[in-house]
């Protein structure tokens, strides 16, 4: 019997997968747009670079979950702690995953103010896209409370004590009630202590990523329905 080529069986199984669900007209449909030629000016790169960055933050973030143990434990011998030595010093490119991602979060709050500052400087934010920069002002948020909450996780004293700053700042928001309730729900006790490291890890790992994909997706619908802005 001939060997096929491997061509033949790369067309017979997408055939067999579209003859169940269109996969390669939707495919087609999702990456194939033409895009005007003003669209190649370097400065409408910048939110594709936001969107690689927060993938990589994604796939490093992952690897990281792999190890990292979020619990508190005792004074002087913290499971999370010494996770983070663990993956710093002892796991294979644990540094360098661990790396990749610290640095991906500043690089990553820097691109997003870059890209926020070209769709203002072209006027972006104007009818109709007026929807999709309160997107962004969400995915803003999301951003810096991501780099929030993963501060706080390795355990270690500076992260101790700038999350408590951080907490007594969302706690002064007005009306004194809303404050601290903000504060209770980030606390989760009446110091920072092992509640506020779950709940922390738990925004930082669930919610945060969850919200963030979700408002990726209503961003890109909206860039779709649009097209790309001309410049001014
Ligand atoms: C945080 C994650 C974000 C991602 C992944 C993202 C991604 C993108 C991408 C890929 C584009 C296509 C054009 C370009 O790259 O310049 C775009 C356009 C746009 N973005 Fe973002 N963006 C983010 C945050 C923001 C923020 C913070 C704002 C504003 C507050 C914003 C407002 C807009 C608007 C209004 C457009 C349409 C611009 C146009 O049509 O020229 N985005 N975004």
């Amino acid at each position: 019997m001939a060997i096929p080529h491997p061509r033949e069986i790369q067309t017979a199984v997408v055939d067999w997968l579209d003859d169940r669900y269109p996969f390669t007209k939707s495919v087609d449909e999702a990456l194939y747009q033409r895009v005007p030629n003003f669209a190649n000016a370097f400065y409408y790169c910048f939110g594709g670079m936001v969107f690689i960055l927060i993938a990589l933050q994604l796939v490093t973030g992952i690897f990281l979950s792999f190890y990292y143990v979020p619990d508190a434990g005792v004074p002087g011998n913290s499971p999370a702690y010494n996770s983070v030595l663990f993956i710093q010093n002892t796991q294979y490119l644990g540094w360098l995953i661990r790396g990749v991602h610290f640095w991906g979060a500043n690089i990553l709050i820097v691109m997003v103010l870059i890209h926020m500052a070209r769709v203002y400087w072209t006027g972006s934010y104007r009818a109709p896209r007026e929807l999709n920069w309160m997107v962004g002002v969400i995915m803003l948020l999301c951003v810096i409370f991501l780099s929030l909450s993963g501060y706080l996780l390795p355990w270690d004293t500076k992260a101790y004590f700038a999350t408590e700053v951080t907490i007594k700042i969302a706690g002064l928001a007005p009306p004194a009630q809303l404050g601290a309730f903000i504060r209770e729900v980030l606390q989760g006790g009446p110091v920072v202590g092992p509640a506020t490291l779950q709940r922390f890890f738990t925004i930082h790992v669930f919610l945060l990523p969850a919200v963030i994909v979700l408002l990726m997706y209503v961003h890109f619908r909206f860039i779709r329905a649009h097209g790309i802005s001309e410049p001014m």
